[in-house]
């Protein structure tokens, strides 16, 4: 790697980075998450026909978070985060906390947080960290209307001018653990090709954009990643 050319640095996170600390991917080899088809759990069409459902199903996800740990992979991007005297801009999909909890600081969630409470009346977010029953009132403007803080499909994922501004200026593009199936996300490697930026994917099969990468590295993230690090801050 031609360490001296590469300032700023944009990374990808998807569900596969999470795996091998015991958190099941979205599209399982029985196409389910969990259990559920993605529709049921994950538009706002399932929050409005079903609420105990969806809130139930995210309160399992929530709770599962005290079960597990960062892996090496999250602790190796944790440890760039630390030392890359650059740029940096860790982009997660994931809705997990162990990119925090391994100590990212440089660490945006895109699609939000199971740790966090959404009010669908006046858009305040706030820290949740128990179960979150449908109807729960809104400290800021006591409407009984506080859902997941899920960007569900359909909605706006968060941030999209902070992440194509890194994006934009990136050197390095590095993709990490995510089937390429969710735009916008499957789309930033196109962002990064296109202003020159390196672009790198590690996952543990080809995904579907694997094409559009310069390199694709195959394995698990636990050995990829701390790999990708080491070279970047040797
Ligand atoms: N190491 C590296 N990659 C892995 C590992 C591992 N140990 N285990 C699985 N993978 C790869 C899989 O091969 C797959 O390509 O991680 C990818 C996970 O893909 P998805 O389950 O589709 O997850 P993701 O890409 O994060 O999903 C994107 O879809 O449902 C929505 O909003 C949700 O953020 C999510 C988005």
């Amino acid at each position: 790697m031609q360490k001296d050319a590469i300032n700023s640095i944009v990374i990808l996170t998807g569900a596969g980075i999470s795996a091998e600390s015991g958190l099941a991917t979205f599209r399982g080899p029985d196409g389910l998450w969990e259990g559920h088809r993605v529709e049921d759990v994950c538009t706002p069409e399932a929050l409005a026909r079903d609420a105990v459902l969806v809130h139930r199903f995210y309160d399992e996800r929530r709770a599962k978070l005290a079960q597990v740990s960062p892996n090496a992979a999250h602790q190796a991007l944790a440890r760039l985060d630390a030392r890359w005297a650059g740029d940096l801009l860790i982009v997660t999909q994931n809705v997990d906390d162990l990119h925090e909890r391994a100590g990212a600081k440089r660490l945006l969630h895109m699609h939000g947080e199971l740790k966090s409470a959404l009010c669908a009346a006046c858009g305040e977010a706030a820290p949740w960290s128990d179960a979150l029953p449908p109807a729960s009132a809104c400290a800021r403007c006591n409407e009984p209307r506080l859902r997941p803080d899920i960007v569900f499909f359909g909605e706006m994922p968060y941030r999209m001018d902070r992440i194509y501004e890194a994006l934009e200026n990136a050197d390095l593009f590095v993709s990490i653990g995510t089937s390429g199936a969710v735009y916008p996300a499957a789309g930033f490697v196109q962002t990064a090709r296109a202003v020159g930026a390196r672009t790198i994917e590690l996952n543990l099969e080809p995904s579907a954009g694997s094409a559009l990468f310069d390199e694709t590295r195959l394995g698990p993230a636990t050995r990829l990643v701390p790999d990708l690090v080491d070279a970047l801050l040797a």
